[in-house]
C-alpha cells in the first residue's frame, strides 16, 4: 500500500467534495454530476484544430497538446469531469509493441499475438518497467491539467485487459473477437498470461495518473459485450480486478497510528463495457465504485439487479444527440428519474460522444442536468 502526496487534489481537500467524488462515494450532491466518455475529441472544432497539425499518438504524449485538448470540454460544457486525453493503447505503445491508431478503421499491430511464444515474447520484452520509465511526459500531462482544473476532478482510464488483448490477437479491430475468443477456450494458460501482462500495463498507466493527480479512475472493456457472464468471470474478471489493483493500493489520509492505513479512503473506481446489460454483477463483482450502464439497459432495472448498492454512471443514447430538442430532453428525464433509483448517479452517455455530434447540445445536456 502506498499513499498519495498530500498535494494530491484529493488528499489536500481540492476535489474530494467535488459532486463526481461524492456521487461515486454513493453520496447524492446538490446537482448530478455530469461528464461525457470521449468529450474530448471529435466533436470539437477547437480540438480538430490542434489535431490538423499532431497525429493522435503523438498529441497523446506531448504534455502542453494532451493538457489542453482535456480542458477543452470543461471550459466549453462546464461538465463536472475532465477526462484524460489519451487512448487505450498507449500504455502498450510506450511499452514498445508496434501498433498505430488509424482513422476510420481503429488500432492496428504490427505483430498480432496469437501463439504461446508469441505471449511469451511480449511478456519479456514489453514489460511493466519500461513502461513504467516511459511515464514521464504522461505525468507531467497529468501534473499541468490536474493544475488548471482547480476543483474539478480528472478521471484517469485505461482499456480493461480483455479489449486490449482481443486487439493484440486479432491485430485490429475485428466484430466478434472469433480469434482472440477461440484462444481463451483452445489455450486458456497462455490466456490468461496474456491477459495478466496487458492487466499489469493497464494497471502501471492507472497508477500513473492517480499518482500525478487524477481524482478517479475509469476502465474501459469497449469489448467485454461479446462474452458470455461465465466466460467473463471464468477468463476475464480476474484480470480486471488485478489492473484495478494498483489504484486500490495507493491511498491517501493519514490514518494516526500505524497498522490502520487500510482505513484511509481509496480512489473512486468506475468500470464500464458497452453491450454489457448481462454481465452487471461481474463488472460490479471486481471490486468497483461505479458501474457505467450503456444505453441499452435502463437503470432502475440495473440498480434493482446490483441489489441498489452501487453508484451507477449513465446512460443517455447517444444516438439522441441528434434528434429534436424535445424528444433529447424527455430521453434526458427518463434517464435521470431511474436513476434516482440507484444509491448515487453520474450522467454520462451509454457510449461516447459520437463525431459529427453537435457541441452545444452537450452544453445544453449540462445545464438541463444542473438547473433540476
Ligand atoms: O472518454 C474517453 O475519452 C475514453 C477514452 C478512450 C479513447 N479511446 C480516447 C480517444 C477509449 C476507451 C478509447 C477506445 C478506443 N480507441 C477504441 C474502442 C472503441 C470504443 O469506443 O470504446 C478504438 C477503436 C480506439 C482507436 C482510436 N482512438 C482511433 C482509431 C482513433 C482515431 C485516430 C485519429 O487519428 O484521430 C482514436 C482517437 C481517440 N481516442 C480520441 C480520444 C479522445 C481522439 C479522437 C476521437 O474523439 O476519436
Amino acid at each position: 500500500m502506498n499513499f498519495l502526496p498530500a498535494s494530491h487534489p484529493l488528499a489536500d481537500g481540492r476535489t474530494s467534495d467535488a459532486p463526481l467524488i461524492r456521487a461515486l462515494r454513493g453520496d447524492r450532491p446538490e446537482r448530478v454530476p455530469v461528464w461525457f466518455m470521449r468529450q474530448a475529441g471529435r466533436s470539437l472544432p477547437e480540438y480538430r484544430a490542434i489535431r490538423a497539425d499532431h497525429r493522435m499518438l503523438d498529441a497523446c504524449v506531448n504534455p502542453e497538446l494532451a493538457s489542453e485538448i482535456t480542458l477543452q470540454p470543461v471550459r466549453r460544457h462546464g461538465v463536472d469531469a475532465a477526462v484524460f486525453f489519451s487512448d487505450i493503447v498507449v500504455p502498450m505503445r510506450l511499452a514498445g509493441v508496434e501498433v498505430d491508431l488509424v482513422a476510420g478503421r481503429g488500432p492496428v499491430f504490427a505483430h498480432p499475438v496469437r501463439t504461446a511464444a508469441d505471449v511469451a515474447r511480449c511478456r519479456a520484452e514489453f514489460t511493466a518497467d519500461r513502461l513504467r520509465d516511459a511515464l514521464d511526459q504522461v505525468r507531467e500531462a497529468v501534473r499541468l491539467t490536474v493544475a488548471r482544473l482547480g476543483g474539478t476532478p480528472l478521471v484517469g482510464f485505461a482499456g480493461a485487459p480483455f479489449t486490449l488483448a482481443a486487439y493484440l490477437v486479432e491485430g485490429g479491430p475485428s466484430r466478434d473477437h472469433l480469434r482472440a475468443r477461440t484462444l481463451m477456450h483452445s489455450d486458456p494458460e497462455t490466456w490468461r498470461e496474456l491477459l495478466e501482462w496487458a492487466a499489469d500495463l493497464s494497471g502501471v498507466f492507472l497508477e500513473a495518473q492517480v499518482e500525478a493527480g487524477a481524482s478517479a479512475v475509469q476502465l474501459f472493456d469497449s469489448w467485454a459485450g461479446s462474452l458470455s457472464a461465465t466466460d467473463y468471470r471464468e477468463h476475464v474478471a480476474p484480470a480486471s480486478r488485478r489492473t484495478l489493483d494498483a489504484v486500490r493500493g495507493l491511498r491517501f489520509g493519514h490514518p494516526l497510528r500505524e497498522g490502520y492505513a487500510a482505513h484511509a479512503a481509496t480512489v473512486p473506481m468506475i468500470h464500464f463495457a458497452v453491450g454489457s446489460g448481462h454481465l452487471l454483477e461481474e463488472l460490479a463483482g471486481v471490486g468497483v465504485s461505479a458501474v457505467g450502464v450503456d444505453w441499452r439497459t435502463p437503470l432502475d432495472e440495473a440498480s434493482r439487479r446490483l441489489g441498489d448498492t452501487v453508484t451507477l454512471q449513465g446512460n443517455l443514447d447517444p444516438a439522441y444527440l441528434g434528434a429534436p430538442p424535445e424528444q433529447l430532453e424527455e430521453h434526458l428525464e427518463d434517464v435521470l428519474r431511474r436513476g434516482s433509483r440507484a444509491p448515487a448517479h453520474v450522467l454520462n452517455l451509454g457510449h461516447g460522444v459520437p463525431p459529427e455530434t453537435d457541441p452545444a447540445v452537450l452544453t445544453r445536456i449540462v445545464e438541463l442536468a444542473h438547473a433540476r
